[in-house]
């Protein structure tokens, strides 16, 4: 197959009607060192240091994106070194996807790859069934699929990425660089000089380059990359005047590692997590995002040098059960923020959003709860179990049937020494207490962290959808040695 740089591919997207993308045909990515020519807006070839770039951006028309997506092993430059990994249309991440409530997204995947794969629209709020986010659709290397989903006309804002969703392969194909972002759009435009897309992922490269697989142990405690990225590059610098307000929009797309986010010497209040935004933003200083968690931020720039890192953050380990570590243990310099110039004027006041709905105040129609353990088990190989009330994941067996349209309480239970994050695809769900200390305005996540021994209550509204889906650990190791589960909501939809 003849290569196809970059940069070309991007150029064949631009031609696209209709809000219509089509990717090059079996990418075979092109670094920095092939073309050595560089140019605004080019996203390939990311050098420790360099400006930070983002991906491409496919929006909707009318309300409609469509687009192709071809996952394919490629090659890219990484912190200077040539690697070969993962990636959608060419590149780590995948282009960034702008939708608005309402809007129909489709999305013909093809599958490079020399494994099966599929694809998951990682908060969106949209059917689980057919060709929707239908986590139970395999494709085979070499085969395509098409995706069609419809975004309801009251969906909330927010960040979402996508992701593949095969099990048993999910951990290596994220690693590997398979993820992407997707932004729906805020209907109260926010004031600010410029919006930002950050996603942090962790590679590790073995001496050729390649994505280093990983081992028995370090998929049982999660695996952590040695490289820490931000949309594929090593410290990248960001340059803002002072005064200047910028939004940015922050992936977790690890697959095991948690951020504890700072910015010393910065301005900085969240608008959002997960989906939705805050009715007023929230001064923090520091943003906790387990995997699969995003944070919608506002950073007002102060004079001088700041640097966007990441805390240890301690989620356990697997002590005396197999000898594993603790893991984020070490500090990492994720972005380097340069303020200088003239001052900018000061943005305008953030528009207000109407307050969440709040799940207290309804009527539960029924209360469970899902237990996650680790325990030493004869199955797989004689390594550890990873379970949620007590079986691993079965594709074909129903473990939770809910009533469409009630609303329910879940009491997230974790037995083990490590903290688990705890994902439910298609229902947010509304974080009431952890470890038995309630929240006082609880938030609305998809991602809700589990600590180790302990636990986590949350009101779920099955709103809108009947079908099948899943709720997993989102450590991706874990969810590919079984601690997920299947939730069928059944019609009919009790009244909204
Ligand atoms: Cu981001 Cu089921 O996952
Ligand atoms: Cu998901
Ligand atoms: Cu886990």
């Amino acid at each position: 197959m003849k290569p196809i740089s970059r940069r070309t591919a991007l150029t064949l997207g631009g031609l696209g009607v209709a809000g219509t993308v089509i990717g090059g045909a079996g990418l075979l990515w092109t670094g920095q060192g092939d073309s050595g020519q560089g140019g605004p807006g080019r996203p390939a070839g990311p050098a420790a240091g360099d400006a930070l770039r983002e991906p491409a951006e496919l929006r909707s028309r009318a309300g409609l994106l469509e687009l192709r997506l071809d996952a394919a092993a490629g090659r890219t430059q990484i912190g200077g070194r040539t690697a070969t990994t993962l990636g959608y249309n060419g590149g780590l991440p995948g282009p960034t996807l702008r939708l608005r409530a309402g809007d129909r997204l489709r999305v013909s995947l093809r599958n490079g790859l020399t494994d099966p794969t599929n694809l998951h629209v990682h908060g969106l709020h949209v059917s689980p069934e057919g060709n929707a986010d239908n986590p139970f659709v395999m494709i085979d290397p070499g085969a395509s699929f098409d995706y069609d989903y419809l975004l309801p006309q009251d969906h909330p804002p927010g960040l979402y990425w996508y992701h593949p969703h095969h099990h048993g392969l999910v951990a290596d194909q994220v690693f590997g660089g398979l993820y992407g972002a997707i932004v729906v759009e805020d209907p109260d435009p926010v004031d600010v000089a410029r919006e930002r897309l950050l996603i942090i992922s962790d590679l590790t490269l073995d001496g050729s380059g390649r994505v280093a697989s990983a081992g028995r142990a370090e998929r049982m405690a999660g695996r952590e990359g040695e490289l820490v990225l931000v949309n594929g590059q090593l410290n990248p610098t960001l340059g803002i005047r002072p005064g200047e307000r910028e939004r940015w929009r922050i992936v977790n797309a690890c697959v095991s590692r948690y951020l504890r986010l700072r910015l010393d010497g910065q301005a900085v209040q969240l608008l959002g997590l997960d989906s939705g935004r805050f009715e007023t933003p929230q001064d923090v200083a520091e943003v906790l995002l387990a995997p699969g968690n995003r944070a919608d931020l506002l950073v007002t720039a102060a004079e001088g040098t700041a640097v966007l890192r990441a805390l240890p953050y301690d989620r356990g380990s697997m002590g005396g059960m197999m000898g594993g570590t603790a893991r984020s243990t070490a500090e990492v310099s994720l972005a380097t923020v340069t303020v200088s110039g003239e001052a900018a004027a000061a943005a305008s006041v953030v528009p207000r959003r109407p307050a969440a709905r709040d799940l207290r105040a309804e009527p539960v129609t029924a209360r469970r709860e899902l237990i996650l353990s680790m325990g030493m088990g004869g199955g797989m190989g004689g390594g550890m179990n990873f379970t949620i009330n007590g079986e691993s994941f079965d594709a074909g067996r129903v473990d939770t049937t809910v009533q469409g349209g009630s609303v329910e309480e879940w009491l997230l239970t974790n037995t083990s020494p490590m903290d688990h994050p705890f994902h439910l695809h298609v229902w947010p769900m509304q974080l009431l207490e952890t470890n038995g200390r309630a929240a006082d305005s609880p938030p609305w996540q998809d991602v809700v962290n589990l600590p180790a021994r302990g636990s986590a209550r949350v009101r779920i509204a099955f709103d809108d959808f009947t079908g099948r889906t899943v709720y997993h650990c989102h450590i991706l190791d874990h969810e590919d040695l079984g601690m997920m589960g299947v939730v069928e909501a059944r019609g009919p939809l009790l009244g909204g």
